[in-house]
């Protein structure tokens, strides 16, 4: 279906320099970019966008990496994003993830998975939801 999906550039992308690379591979797939910024996310704002790991051993330690440094906030709209964003993404854990995925290709552990995009629909609303503001999302078409 015709969708949206929340992609965020975790610090470690962005430290990397990887942020015009994800861009870029959205973009050239045909993806619609309608929203974007560079946040260093407060705590709360994480707690609820990680909502599902809390209690996990990994929760504590993935919030103050998340929380450390900036990352770049996006929303991309298209056919399929969701699954196809995923899918361009690559597998969680980057040991896992096929080459010529972005983690594939850059990453190789799952703390420092470069970038994040939703699993669903319903999560990419409600990620959506939590990242932006109903006003900074563009409403934008060719005319060509
Ligand atoms: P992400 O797709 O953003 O969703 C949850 C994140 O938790 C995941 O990417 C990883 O960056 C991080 N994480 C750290 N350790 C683990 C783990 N053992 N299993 C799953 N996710 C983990």
């Amino acid at each position: 279906a015709h969708e949206r999906s929340f992609i965020m550039v975790k610090p470690d992308g962005v430290q990397r320099g990887l942020v015009g690379e994800i861009i870029k591979r959205f973009e050239q797939r045909g993806f619609k970019l309608v929203a974007m910024k560079m946040v260093t996310p407060q705590r709360a704002l994480l707690e609820q966008h990680y909502e599902e790991h809390k209690g996990k051993k990994f929760f504590d330690p993935l919030l103050s990496y998340i929380g450390s440094g900036p990352v770049v906030a996006m929303v991309w709209e298209g056919l399929n994003v969701v699954s196809v964003g995923r899918k361009m993404l690559g597998a969680t854990d980057p040991a896992k993830s096929e080459p010529g995925t972005i983690r594939g290709d850059y990453a190789i552990v799952t703390g420092r998975n470069i970038a994040h995009g939703s699993d669903s629909d319903k999560s990419a609303k409600r990620e959506i939801d939590l990242w932006f503001r109903a006003d900074e999302l563009a409403n934008w078409t060719n005319f060509s």
